[in-house]
């Protein structure tokens, strides 16, 4: 593997869950494969999960982890090709990925999408410039369009829950937020759901809330939550922002939000959210803190996600 941006750079993806859930067993079998090896790790947003996840993994790796807040302690990048540097931006990303590309053995960057401009979203300028110019593997701690080391954390998770020889039920509901989100989250769940294959995937959310159909594939979408969650055995809890009306908020229906209520006709459905959650808006705190919910050992899983995916790349350099 060369790159981690999305599930279409993973060549087979039960492969891959099964290294992460060999890592679970054994954290430290591969000890020695990151020795004297660098990841450096930029964010340009918040995150606790996916920083303090992938440094554990590239430690259990032997790997040394470098984090660059490159948004409160770096210049302010130019990423356009040909750009007059007369205004704000100091430093443009075809020295700054370059530089980084030769203290670091792999560049991981986190970059959320500015929710204005759809095509400019979409086109995933800021992570494919540092692809173009970073001369290394580079790893997405979350992207303007994915989220690829949740979403693989968020099959290891089904994976290792589901025992039974039939297909689970896997529900993608969206809920209410107090703010615009990105479509990350989900656009990566549904595309890992859609190439992994192994589970029945339905969507829920209100009129107006279509995903990209690039990432949501055939899966059926129910307007109803309570008819598409009925039989569920897992229910990803998501917000996201409209996509049509783009970056905007257009449903605060709090009915939408997942409660005891929501669940009841679902097949003692798991709970899961990428987190962070906002409790009582999002998912209800009864849910939260009731049997259903995975959402911890969901985060949990995200060292062997990371660890997996280092590894891969290690490998193949
Ligand atoms: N789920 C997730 O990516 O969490 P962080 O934003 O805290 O990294």
């Amino acid at each position: 593997m060369q790159q981690f941006i999305s599930v279409e750079d993973v060549p087979s993806v039960p492969r891959i869950v099964g290294t992460a859930l060999d890592y679970k067993k054994d954290p430290f079998k591969d000890k020695g494969l990151g020795a004297n090896k660098t990841l450096g790790m930029i964010f340009l947003n918040p995150s606790l999960r996916t920083r303090l996840s992938t440094q554990v993994a590239a430690k259990n790796l032997g790997m040394e982890a470098i984090v660059f807040n490159i948004d409160k302690e770096g210049w302010a990048l130019e990423m356009n090709d040909g750009a007059i540097m007369s205004g704000n931006t100091t430093e443009h990303v075809k020295e700054a990925a370059a530089v980084m590309g030769q203290y670091f053995d792999i560049l991981s960057i986190r970059t959320f999408p500015g929710l204005k401009d759809k095509e400019e979203d979409y086109t995933e300028k800021y992570i494919n410039q540092f692809i173009r110019y970073a001369g290394v593997p580079v790893v997405s701690l979350e992207s303007a369009t994915l989220h690829p080391l949740q979403s693989l954390t968020d099959v290891i998770t089904i994976k290792e829950r589901w025992q039974q020889p039939r297909k689970p039920k896997v529900v993608m509901t969206w809920a209410p937020h107090v703010r615009a989100l990105p479509q990350a989250v989900p656009n990566s769940f549904a595309q890992w759901m859609n190439a992994w294959d192994e589970v029945d995937f339905v969507i829920t959310h209100p009129e107006g809330y279509e995903l990209d159909p690039k990432f949501s594939g055939q899966a059926p979408v129910i307007h109803d939550q309570r008819k598409a969650l009925e039989g569920a055995d897992f229910v990803y809890v998501k917000n996201w922002s409209s996509y049509k009306d783009y970056g905007k908020i257009t449903c605060t229906d709090q009915s939408w939000m997942v409660s005891n209520e929501t669940l009841k006709n679902t097949n003692n459905a798991q709970v899961m959210h990428c987190l962070p959650v906002r409790r009582n808006v999002v998912i209800a705190d009864e849910v939260l803190d009731g049997p259903q919910s995975i959402v911890i050992p969901e985060a949990g899983n995200r060292v062997w996600a990371a660890q997996a995916v280092l590894s891969e790349i290690l490998k193949h350099r």
